[in-house]
């Protein structure tokens, strides 16, 4: 009878029957009568005014039933401007004005009967621009560079110790410049969105990381009550940070179907992703280290050149986990960010540790390289209990284990330390480390849970599934909270109207939703026990709360194991019993620094003569606290492992430098690995129990996954090649 805790195991999605019978339903195939389609039409210039869009043409094409441009679209409060708040908000393009700031900037909205006579029409705009002089090269805007007033995730420069005291007492030094190039995150699901007014109130389906962020960001923008903005968001595919603000077309589409007094869908195309909906920022990263003989950094500098659009500053905040990650007294990080005629960059797939620990995981590797040690007891001489710039100490810091276990399964010790010294057949043969970390963050966030007659319950927070196992491992937090069996309990996301939880991002859905939801089921769980208390006609009657307790779905007494009694007898008889809480982190976030760890282990072969990089084997080792689903979690970190090979061979979004636009904006042109290009990927979780972070010890897996991946391969390619790339992606042309 005695079920035992599901939290932990690896039980099967439970969306995963939906999904796989096509019945999960993604917000551009919600269907409302009398619905309509709306085409986003693009600048073609990367700066200017726009003179004239003559729309007649357009009007007169079939079906086509309004066009909106900056000479008709109803006017905002603010210019438009008024919802920025990041990280949910970004300064938009709302045909509120002549300018045009980047290639891909929306400047029209067409609305039709099909979606084929919404593109008629837009084929049949004709718009006059004056060109002006576009920034786009990186290299010549550098001498603007300046410091951003903040970093999404700190501050923007920090200082510790003597920098220059700390380079002159190494006995080795690095310093090296290391690029990452532009990119754009590209979910299967495409951005989309649905809006139906009634009235004043508006109804959004839209693909987002954040419903509650949708609902305040629109209300702004319209000038509206929040609470007249209901948002709908059952499923996503796939995030990865691009869905995690609200952008242009959300509005717009809202915009349109206020226009023309119908549902408006608007689904942007692949190559509308390249642009309006940001992207990685292309990353220039300076790294001095220092060290003594025995490997101790005696001095690390890293300063980040990064760039940002003409509209706002959003910052690639890379330098983020030189700050905490190792050991040394001498320190200086810096953020600096110059503009360009291009959309605002955002948040994408770990932004700041992706490509910053590509950059410091290679300098390491360099440095070993020059201190003739081994790169693993590099980082192990570095190891630090506490946080060097917080001086605080870790929650908890597996990273020897993950050095050790991962280490130990990848059969580190067989590596020669020698460049090109391994070979397999005709290939060279490279192993390579890099150490993985991203913060383990968590917001305020709330959460209801009802106990149903049915002796079912129903638990809901109003967060999301970006398709990575929110609904399953929220199910069974709620279903260990109770002690009910996991199949009666149901869990419901994605809608604003539910108890509002953070954005899905920053790795922090579990560990933020996970305490509202065992909460919320604790105090379901107690007013369930109050009720067979109170209830003369229960066994239960009179009997002390700590005697009682639920197990999977029957109401039992410790004292006497006869006496039982199943949930749904006693909420028959007592009525639906619901409880709603509000959880917030607490001080433990300013005594302890808090973050999730992970070594990566890659093997690469490299054809000596056509410069070919395969990667048959990773081995990644995470301490990343409890882990809530054991399959789910593997599928998670494994996913992030095939992002940071995708990061380190595939991809780049291509500028052309003379337009602005993006050469590759496709799935055919925008290389991302396919199964033929992933090797074989383990994944371990080295246990850990970190009692500060959460009641359920829970850190967060979204992103940790791609963080030190391409450092790994870079320094494996080094290893197999005595090539040391350090622009990525690490292409064939760039071995030859
Ligand atoms: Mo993630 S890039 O913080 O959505």
């Amino acid at each position: 009878m005695n079920q035992g805790p599901v939290v932990g195991l690896p039980i099967d999605r439970v969306d995963g029957r939906l999904k796989v019978c096509g019945a999960a339903r993604y917000a551009a195939e919600f269907t409302l009568p009398r619905m309509v389609h709306a085409v986003m039409v693009q600048s073609t210039m990367p700066k200017g005014r726009i003179v004239a869009i003559d729309t007649a043409a357009a009007e007169r094409t079939p079906g086509v039933l309004a066009v909106l441009t900056h000479r008709n679209a109803p006017r905002l409060p603010a210019h438009g401007r008024a919802a920025v708040q990041p990280p949910a908000g970004r300064v938009l393009s709302l045909l509120q004005d002549d300018r045009i700031d980047y290639h891909g900037q929306p400047i029209a909205v067409v609305v039709a009967d099909s979606l084929e006579h919404a593109q008629d029409g837009a084929r049949a705009l004709k718009v006059r621009a004056t060109p002006e002089r576009a920034a786009l090269d990186f290299e010549a805007a550098k001498p603007g560079a300046y410091p951003p007033a903040q970093v999404t995730r700190g501050t923007t420069d920090t200082q510790r110790g003597d920098l220059e005291a700390g380079l002159r007492t190494g006995a080795v030094r690095v310093s090296a410049v290391y690029g990452t190039p532009m990119e754009h995150h590209n979910p299967m699901e495409p951005h989309a969105t649905i809006a139906a007014w009634e009235g004043g109130r508006l109804t959004l389906y839209d693909s987002t990381q954040y419903v509650s962020g949708v609902k305040r960001t629109v209300a702004r923008t319209l000038g509206m009550d929040p609470e007249q903005v209901h948002v709908v968001c059952p499923f996503v595919g796939g995030g990865f940070g691009c869905k995690g603000s609200t952008w242009s077309h959300v509005v717009l589409a809202a915009m349109a179907a206020r226009v023309v007094g119908r549902p408006v869908k608007l689904v942007l195309a692949r190559p509308q992703m390249f642009g309006p909906v940001g992207g990685r920022p292309r990353t220039e990263q300076t790294l001095r280290l220092a060290a003594a003989r025995d490997g101790r950094l005696t001095a690390m500098e890293h300063a980040v050149m990064t760039h940002t659009s003409f509209l706002e500053d959003w910052t690639e905040p890379s330098a983020m986990q030189t700050r905490m990650l190792y050991a040394c007294p001498n320190q200086r990080t810096a953020h600096r960010l110059v503009k360009l005629n291009l959309g605002t960059p955002t948040f994408q797939r770990a932004p700041g540790e992706a490509t910053g620990t590509f950059a410091l995981e290679c300098a390491m590797d360099e440095l070993a390289h020059e201190a003739g040690m081994d790169p693993l007891a590099l980082r192990i001489a570095n190891e630090t209990a506490e946080d060097p710039d917080k001086r605080r100490p870790f929650s908890s810091r597996s990273l020897l284990a993950c050095y050790r276990a991962g280490a130990e399964r990848f059969g580190w010790a067989r590596r020669n330390p020698a460049p090109r010294s391994m070979r397999d057949g005709r290939w060279l043969v490279g192993l390579g480390l890099g150490t993985a970390t991203y913060p383990a963050n968590r917001s305020g966030a709330s959460a209801r849970v009802q106990l149903l007659p049915d002796g079912t319950a129903l638990a809901q927070s109003g967060t999301q599934d970006l398709g990575t196992g929110t609904y399953t491992v929220m199910t069974q937090v709620a279903a260990d909270a109770l002690g009910y069996p996991v199949h009666r309990v149901r869990f419901e996301l994605g809608d604003s109207r539910l108890p509002p939880a953070p954005v899905s991002g920053g790795s922090q859905s579990a560990a933020s939703v996970a305490p509202a939801v065992r909460e919320a089921a604790l105090a379901a769980r107690a007013k369930l026990i109050d009720a067979g208390r109170a209830d003369p006609r229960s066994p239960f009657h009179g009997a002390s709360k700590d005697e009682m307790w639920i197990d999977n779905g029957w109401l039992r007494s410790r004292r006497d194991p006869t006496v039982q009694e199943p949930v749904a007898a006693v909420i028959a008889r007592s009525g639906p019993l619901e409880a709603v809480v509000s959880t917030q982190p607490g001080a433990e976030r300013e005594r302890t620094s808090l973050h999730a760890f992970g070594a990566v282990f890659s093997e690469v072969h490299v054809d000596p003569e056509l410069g070919i990089i395969r990667v048959p084997r990773v081995v990644g080792a995470y301490g990343v606290g409890r882990i809530l689903n054991a399959k789910t979690a593997h599928s998670q970190l494994m996913g992030g492992i095939v992002w940071g090979l995708s990061m380190a061979l595939f991809e780049e979004s291509l500028l052309d430098p003379a337009t602005g636009r993006f050469v590759n904006a496709n799935l055919a042109e925008y290389h991302v690995p396919v199964n033929a290009d992933v090797g074989e990927i383990e994944v371990m979780f080295v246990p850990e129990d970190d009692p500060f972070i959460n009641a359920l010890g829970v850190k967060g897996i979204g992103e940790i996954g791609i963080t030190g991946v391409a450092g790994s391969i870079a320094n494996a390619v080094h290893h197999a090649t005595g090539r040391r790339v350090r622009e990525l992606p690490i292409t064939l042309d760039k071995l030859l």
